[in-house]
């Protein structure tokens, strides 16, 4: 896997160094060009020593040394192009076809996708020639973007402009490398549940479970990645850069999470259960936290509903319902009878009691079992397995099956 990073003039160039850096423990050649600007802000030394290749100037690009056209060279070495941080004058010449410098000729020289991160001052990320510009790009399939965020400018001023972070491009650029670009989920829509319910009984105390939301998380990336419309309702919610496009419901407890399923779901294709709800809650709640010699000993439980149950019963032919398993021991007798009796298309059923798998985890392992529609309950559904790997790795190989 190649990726050809370009470093535009822009004070987030710093932040380049950071998805280098990462890129190239993964296992993923990086090599880099900088442009006259770009250079202004990071040298060629720092990025050459983090990607173990030279770093490409266009002091390179008019020296005669290459037996070929280091545009067409580097052109055709890349799998995927990131321009970060893309400034608003690349962007003008990317959106104009136009091509003054090493950057902008290899784009032109190359076929791969390219991932675009903006990054500059809100006024000029506002300007109607700018927003053409940026909107003519991305009517373009070989264009992908990660928008600016909004937060403190370097400029000292608030507003939208930010580079999207490292935590946001370094997904992109690993679904981006997988599927080539391909956007297989264009105009879908997906709705994903994640994260752990909690069920309070006062204020400061809940029952609850380890689930952190990585997988729905990880199913959401990799869904906007290829195009969906992704909405996620999420039950503990991480304190990382999540891709704008996704539209996070945050919930609480299960009763939270059921209603928003429910308003949600009619408009949704592609129907996603991860979340691990807490299968009861505690039957009183009290609105002040109970002092220590006032806990019970014994606390009466109630059952909440199955939201997977009851979106099934309100599922259309049009829609696909997913449920997942977090099993111990045995994790296909139980994840069989959860497909057949929630009448689901697919359940992903993953082992929770093994090291690098499950809660909280970057890694999974998992059996998906197809249930294909038309057929009898008696014809067995169809295995898969999917080995140890990344999270977005399964939640991409999950999509390929069922989305
Ligand atoms: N689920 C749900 N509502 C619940 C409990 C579970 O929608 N109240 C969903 C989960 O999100 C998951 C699937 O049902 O997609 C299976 O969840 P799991 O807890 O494994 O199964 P249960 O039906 O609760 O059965 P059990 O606890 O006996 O294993």
């Amino acid at each position: 896997m190649r990726v050809l990073i370009g470093i535009g003039g822009g004070i987030a160039a710093y932040k380049v160094c950071e998805i280098i850096s990462s890129l190239f423990k993964a296992g993923i050649e990086v090599k880099v060009i900088l442009t006259a600007g770009g250079e202004q802000f990071i040298t060629p030394l720092t990025v050459a020593t983090l990607s173990r290749h030279p770093a490409y100037t266009d002091r390179d690009f008019w020296q005669p040394i290459h037996y070929r056209p280091l545009h067409i060279e580097l052109g055709e070495w890349a799998d995927l192009f990131l321009i970060s941080p893309l400034t608003a004058n690349t962007l003008g010449k990317l959106a104009h076809g136009l091509a003054d410098n090493l950057l902008t000729n290899t784009v032109l020289a190359s076929t791969c996708p390219i991932l675009l991160a903006p990054a500059m001052n809100t006024e000029m990320w506002e300007q109607v020639a700018v927003r053409r510009n940026w909107e003519s790009l991305c009517q373009d399939s070989r264009y992908h973007a990660a928008a600016p965020a909004a937060g403190l400018l370097a400029c000292d001023r608030v507003g939208r402009g930010r580079m999207a972070e490292p935590a946001a491009i370094l997904p992109y650029i690993h679904s981006l490398l997988r599927t080539q670009g391909k956007l297989d989920l264009l105009g879908k829509n997906v709705l994903i549940s994640t994260g752990g319910t909690r069920e309070f009984f006062d204020p400061v105390r809940f029952i609850g479970n380890p689930a952190t939301g990585k997988m729905g998380l990880a199913l959401a990336q990799a869904a906007v990645h290829r195009g969906a419309n992704v909405t996620l309702v999420h039950a503990t919610l991480p304190e990382i850069a999540i891709d704008e496009r996704i539209v996070i419901v945050p919930v609480i407890s299960s009763e939270d999470m059921q209603r928003e399923m429910l308003a949600h779901f009619a408009g949704a294709d592609l129907v996603i259960m991860s979340a691990a709800v807490a299968d009861v809650k505690p039957a009183d709640y009290s609105a002040q936290k109970l002092p220590k010699k006032l806990l019970p000993t014994e606390l009466k439980l109630l059952p909440v509903p199955d939201i997977l149950t009851e979106l099934s019963q309100l599922k259309q032919p049009h829609q696909k319902l997913i449920g997942f398993a977090a099993q111990t021991g045995d994790i296909i007798t139980p994840a069989l009878d959860k497909l057949h009796r929630k009448q689901l298309d697919a359940i992903v059923t993953n082992p929770v009691d093994l090291p690098d798998s499950g809660f909280g985890s970057d890694r999974n392992q998992a059996i998906i079992f197809i249930q294909h529609p038309n057929t009898p309950e008696t014809t067995p559904p169809t295995r898969i397995d999917i080995l140890p790997c990344a999270k977005l790795e399964m939640a991409h190989q999950i999509l390929d099956r069922v989305g």
